[in-house]
């Protein structure tokens, strides 16, 4: 072990993202369901964090108030050292903007546009200038140099997926956030998607939390996060798919 690795295996994670005692009640009276029910988190910088449950367990919700685009019930959300409750939301929007990316299921990206110009869109709207390097290198890693060109209709849906990926990564964002990117692909190219979103973490070093059904996050993920009715249940550091399965198994009951 180099003197720099014994310095990193020793040295205390900093903490990229904390969740404490955080709840979601939508609606009101006695049709007020209670997404989240207190939430204790703090996920490590540089980390691929899985987040499992079943249905309505409230994932989604988590995904949501961890990347600001919503307001907790109670409890707090810090991003790095900022407490997300003591911004106004332009302030939160720059938040996001200079530091969060978002890939959902349904890829969302725009239709009238082409890869390329998905991609630059983050970008374009800050107002900020592409360096050309980095938009090359972004394109390499999601393996679609030769598609830059083409719109959403005249690419597969993994390959959208990178393009979603791709657009996220383009700012360069301290934090990645998934919802079941991989939701809507098939098994193999799932596995395709799940192995990006470990090479960008090892890559870029952002931090990557991930809502996802497919037990082979485990074999990517640093740390999986099992999470039932609002709360956080049960998590497997270096899981294996075995693991992950009968986690899965038990908590669906
Ligand atoms: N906008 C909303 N208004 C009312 N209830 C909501 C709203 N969004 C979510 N819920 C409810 O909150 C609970 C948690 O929903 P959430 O979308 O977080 O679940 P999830 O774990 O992401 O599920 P899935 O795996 O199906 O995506 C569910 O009971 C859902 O019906
Ligand atoms: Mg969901």
């Amino acid at each position: 072990m180099s003197a720099t690795e014994q310095a990193n295996a020793e040295a205390p994670s900093a903490i990229a993202v904390s969740a404490r005692a955080l709840t979601r009640r939508y609606g009101a009276g006695d049709t007020a369901v209670d997404a989240l029910r207190g939430v204790d988190l703090d996920i490590a910088e540089h980390k691929l964090v899985a987040i499992m449950g079943p249905s309505g367990s409230g994932k989604s919700t988590l995904m949501h108030l961890l990347a600001g685009l919503d307001r907790p019930t109670s409890g707090t959300v810090t991003v790095g050292d900022t407490e997300l409750s003591t911004l106004s939301d332009s302030q939160l929007t720059l938040l996001r903007r200079s530091h969060i990316g978002f890939v959902f299921q349904f890829f969302n990206l725009l239709p009238m546009l082409n890869a390329e110009e998905n991609v630059l869109l983050p970008l374009s709207i800050a107002g900020d200038k592409p360096d050309a390097g980095w938009v090359d290198e972004l394109f390499d890693r999601v393996g679609l140099s030769q598609r830059r060109h083409h719109r959403p209709s005249e690419l597969s849906g993994g390959e959208q997926q990178r393009v979603a990926i791709a657009r996220a990564l383009i700012s360069r964002p301290t934090m990645l956030l998934a919802d079941e990117p991989t939701g809507n692909l098939d098994s193999a190219t799932s596995g395709g998607i799940l192995a990006l979103m470990r090479d960008s973490v090892d890559a870029y070093g952002q931090t990557t939390v991930m809502v996802t059904h497919d037990p082979r996050a485990a074999a990517v993920a640093h740390r999986v996060l099992f999470i039932a009715d609002g709360l956080i249940v049960k998590e497997l550091i270096d899981a294996s798919a075995a693991q992950v399965l009968a986690v899965m198994g038990d908590i669906s009951g």
